[in-house]
């Protein structure tokens, strides 16, 4: 799909539904669309929303080895719920064991060269190898999300990663995923209900308090401007 094809179908589709968003992209890109799942609420409506259109459809998750138990929970719940078959990207091992041998479990804490690096090892790298068969991969970004994310379309032309980006729920509010979610009994991370509306790793993920940005409690250590670990541009 070339960038004039892409501006055609943002669109067409910027009124319709993301199950529509779905169904276009599961029947034009086949067994090349990747659905990215962290397992946050926005990606189990992704999830649930298609597999209903196709049970086969694939998902993936990058494993970066520091991931919430509750995470993991939801993982298992959901590969019950709705027979997916997640694929599971992990980390090099070499590089995890050389970061961990020169620098400690810790690094991430002390600059943004070591917290960059580390997520360079535990998802860019697999990232990169999750979407290297793909043609289109789906994530489950929204506008709302953030001052950056606030243009964002629901399909554009991935740069970085060389491929087609669709994202559904661009448009939704944060309150129209929790209505889908509970009309269609989605399971959902246990964190979200504790003050965690964004969930990453556990050492890099806090609750957030009343009135603060919903992704305040990702490396809360860092100013906003610097809070980007290379999955998305924005
Ligand atoms: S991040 O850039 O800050 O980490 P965020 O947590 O908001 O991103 O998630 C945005 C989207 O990126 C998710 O909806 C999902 O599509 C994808 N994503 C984030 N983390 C992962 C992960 N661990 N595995 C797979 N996809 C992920
Ligand atoms: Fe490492 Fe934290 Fe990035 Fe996870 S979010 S990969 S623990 S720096």
């Amino acid at each position: 799909m070339n960038k004039e094809q892409i501006k055609q179908i943002k669109n067409e589709y910027k009124d319709k539904s993301p199950q529509e968003i779905l169904k276009f992209a599961i029947s034009e890109f086949g067994d090349h669309l990747k659905i990215a799942s962290s397992l946050g609420v926005e990606d189990q409506v992704i999830t649930q929303m298609a597999t209903q259109i196709n049970a086969s459809v694939k998902v993936f998750v990058l494993d970066t080895g520091r991931l919430h138990q509750e995470t993991y929970d939801v993982l298992d719940q959901t590969r019950q719920a709705y027979s997916v078959n997640y694929e599971v990207y992990f980390p090099k091992a070499e590089s995890v064991e050389s970061l961990l041998q020169e620098k400690g479990p810790n690094s991430f804490y002390q600059s943004i060269e070591n917290r960059k690096e580390c997520c360079g090892i535990r998802k860019i790298e697999p990232l990169k190898r999750a979407l290297s068969t793909a043609k289109a991969w789906v994530t489950g970004l929204r506008q709302s999300q953030s001052v950056t994310r606030a243009a964002l379309p629901i399909i554009e032309w991935d740069e970085a990663h060389g491929l087609v980006k669709v994202n559904p729920l661009a448009t939704w509010s944060e309150e129209d995923v929790w209505a889908y979610v509970k009309e269609h009994n989605v399971p959902t991370n246990r964190l979200h209900k504790q003050g965690f509306p964004s969930i990453g790793c556990s050492p890099c993920t806090r609750a957030i308090k009343e009135g603060e940005d919903v992704r305040a409690g990702r490396w809360w250590w860092e100013s906003l401007d610097q809070k980007e670990c290379g999955l998305h541009s924005k």
